[in-house]
């Protein structure tokens, strides 16, 4: 099957060298942006892609949603296969896609957007059709898992840590998707949809740009480790989904995930629970899981959303945790049900530990104080 590729930078290029030697697949021509085809086999004119009746997919790689959305829709429309890495075009519009290739009878798949290499959507898709998937989480953006590493085991702080998760090329190009927990957020959104046929909207997200040097070392003479994670479950209502940071005993399998190293894990009601870990971004990590897709479609895949997909706002009211705060002290009273956990912060505010929380009302008191000028730090305790 001769694959186009849209787009020629990290992901584009890795997946173009392993069209080369990859069984039944055949490279196709490369899209670049206008005056960077330099070469015979790159065009910038996307016309002559869909020109050509030996281009039987197109894999996009070029990320964001303009002008991908756009491409993607044609190449669709043409009846051709579409394989992407682009996780915030499928967040976006991946039903609207999946309509689009229902329509023409052509396949949509889109492992790469979520995991890098990790075959967590794979799974899901195929998981789900004899089991009923109950829960899907983990660590799903590798960036911010570098930096809490390096923070927690080369005491590096924050800033640090950032430049150099950019400089390894891990980061998105505007880092604050990463931080923020955005960019994870996007990845269990289409775990969600793969898994329960609901792309949850309105979900919450708790980054790591509040956690600082010194609760990383109140965390660990706890015993404790931080790691940020994505969580999504089936609950009485619909479906939950939020980010958020959470700590976990020093031997729990998600403490020892290093580096920028991913770690999915889902729930089957007949498989239990099954963990997934390895590289989840960077250029053939993520082109591999590209190719795997392509290599799905010549063995029959047409799919990774179930049918009737549906769009739903998020239910994160069900799911209640304990919390471990570093509060500003003038919001002591915003917490009734709290003990005090060690001793305050070198700034005074006060450590706390919450009794069971609904996630959308620790999301909410958090915004809440911070709207009022003061902060907060708070992550989730692994029952
Ligand atoms: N910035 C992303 C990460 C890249 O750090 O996980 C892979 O999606």
């Amino acid at each position: 099957m001769k694959t186009a590729v849209l787009g020629f930078g990290t992901v584009g290029a890795g997946i173009h060298e392993i069209l080369q030697k990859a069984e039944g697949l055949e490279s196709g021509p490369v899209w670049v942006r206008r005056g960077k085809a330099d070469e015979a086999w790159k065009t910038d004119d996307f016309d002559r892609i869909l020109a050509d009746d030996s281009v039987g997919a197109v894999a996009e790689a070029i990320g964001g949603t303009d002008p991908a959305f756009g491409l993607a829709k044609r190449v669709l429309e043409s009846g051709r296969h579409f394989v992407t890495a682009n996780k915030m075009l499928v967040a976006e519009y991946g039903p609207e896609l999946q309509k689009i290739a229902d329509g023409s009878g052509a396949a949509f798949l889109f492992s790469a957007a979520c995991g890098g290499g990790v075959p967590l959507l794979h799974n899901l898709a195929l998981a789900r059709k004899g089991d009923e998937i109950l829960r899907v989480s983990g660590i799903l953006n590798g960036t911010t898992n570098y930096m809490l590493d390096r923070m927690q085991n080369r005491g590096m702080d924050y800033g640090e840590a950032l430049k150099q998760a950019q400089a390894l090329g891990y980061a998105e190009a505007d880092p604050s998707a990463d931080v923020s927990g955005l960019d994870a957020l996007r990845k269990i959104r289409l775990a969600a949809a793969v898994a329960f046929g609901i792309l949850p909207d309105g979900c919450l997200h708790e980054g790591i740009e509040n956690v600082s040097a010194e609760d990383i070392r109140f965390y660990q003479s706890k015993g404790l480790v931080l790691r940020l994670i994505a969580k999504a479950a089936r609950t009485e209502e619909g479906v939950s989904a939020y980010v958020e940071p959470v700590l976990f005993g020093r031997n729990a399998p998600e403490a020892a995930v290093s580096l920028n190293n991913n770690l999915a894990v889902y729930e089957g009601r007949f498989c239990g629970r099954i963990g997934l870990s390895g590289q989840g971004a960077g250029r053939y990590p993520t082109a591999s899981a590209v190719i795997r897709d392509l290599e799905s479609i010549l063995s029959g895949a047409r799919r990774m959303l179930p049918e009737k997909t549906v769009r739903e706002a998020a239910d994160n009211g069900s799911e209640t945790h304990r919390y471990l705060l570093r509060v500003s002290k003038k919001f002591r009273d915003l917490f009734p049900d709290t003990e005090p956990s060690g001793e305050p912060a070198a700034d005074g505010s006060l450590r706390l530990m919450t009794g069971p929380l609904p996630v959308s009302r620790m999301h909410a008191l958090a915004n809440e104080i911070r709207e009022k000028g003061g902060r907060i730090a708070f992550a989730a305790a692994e029952e």
